[in-house]
Order: C-alpha cells, then sequence, then structure tokens
C-alpha cells in the first residue's frame, strides 16, 4: 500500500493544493510516484468543486509547479484512508481534530510547517485576502516543509523497502 498524504487548509483553493502539487512534483523528481499518494481538503465547503485560486497557480507557475485540483471538504472519513494528515495552520488543526469524536486519530494529524527546515513559521499564512507577495512566501514555505516531509516519510518502516 503507499503511504497516503493529506494536506488540509481552509477553502482547499490556495494553500493545500499548493502543498499536493508542490509534494508531487518532489516525488515526481525522486521516483517515488508508487509508493506515496497525495490529496488535499478543506476544512470549509466555502469552495467545493472549485479549482486552484488563479493567484495561487500564477505564484506556483513562477517556480514551475502547475496546480491541478478541485476543491472538496474534509470529510471524517480521510481519518482512516489517509497515513498522515497535514494542517496549514492552527485553526485548521483544531478543526480536524474536533471532527476525531473518538480521538483515536489525533497522532496522524501534523502541522505542516513542522517539516520545515529553513523557515521558523509555525504556520503556513492564509494568503487569501492579501497581495502577491503572500501567495509567493506561501510557496517559498511549502517548498521547505515539502522536502523535509518527504525525507520524514521515506524514512517511514512502510517505505523503508523502497
Ligand atoms: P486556503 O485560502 O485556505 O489556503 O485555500 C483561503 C481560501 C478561501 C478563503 C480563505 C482562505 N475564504 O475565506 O473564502
Amino acid at each position: 500500500m503507499p503511504y497516503q498524504l493529506l494536506f488540509v487548509c481552509l477553502g482547499n483553493i490556495c494553500r493545500s493544493p499548493s502543498a499536493e502539487n508542490i509534494m508531487n512534483h518532489l516525488i515526481n523528481q525522486a521516483a517515488l510516484g508508487d509508493y506515496i499518494i497525495c490529496d488535499s481538503a478543506g476544512t470549509s465547503s466555502y469552495h467545493i468543486g472549485s479549482p486552484p485560486d488563479a493567484r495561487m497557480t500564477k505564484a506556483a507557475s513562477l517556480r514551475g509547479i502547475s496546480l491541478k485540483g478541485q476543491a472538496r471538504q474534509f470529510q471524517v472519513k480521510d481519518f482512516e484512508n489517509f497515513d498522515l494528515i497535514l494542517a496549514m495552520d492552527y485553526d485548521n488543526y483544531e478543526s480536524i481534530l474536533a471532527l476525531d469524536r473518538t480521538r483515536q486519530y489525533q497522532d496522524k494529524v501534523k502541522l505542516m510547517c513542522e517539516f520545515c527546515r529553513y523557515h521558523s513559521v509555525k504556520e503556513v499564512p492564509d494568503p487569501y485576502y492579501g497581495g502577491p507577495e503572500g501567495f509567493n512566501r506561501v510557496i517559498d514555505i511549502l517548498l521547505d516543509a515539502c522536502q523535509g516531509l518527504l525525507e520524514y516519510v521515506g524514512s517511514q518502516p512502510q517505505l523503508k523497502t523502497m
């Protein structure tokens, strides 16, 4: 079974689709596509069915990453289906944990910025109501966090044989 990662933000149109597509980019570079699978979701229902935000898509394309996807809302069954759930900020983290009524999946949920090696931020800042620099910063932070995450996942027992 491949290792399954789920990236989660509020709307699933800016930060989490960027994280998903950046991670897929790194996974493909490392030829690990058969071993690690990525998806993303939002804690809100605001943008269900929408493609990634055009401003986010532009910032990603400047770094050679194209954003694919269609927003969906996080579902309780995601707790079972994914090995690791990465929240972009504390609010998303709390919203996800609140849906785990039996408290059996708490260890699967982590903050994305735990995996940053060069950035000291604790959250991926919400860029939605700001200017282009906020979107560029999201990409910078996520490139850092995704590198760290790839190393972490590569060290998991399930992937040791790759
Ligand atoms: P995301 O950004 O959570 O990174 O997708 C946002 C998208 C939409 C809204 C807020 C943040 N909104 O309020 O509609």
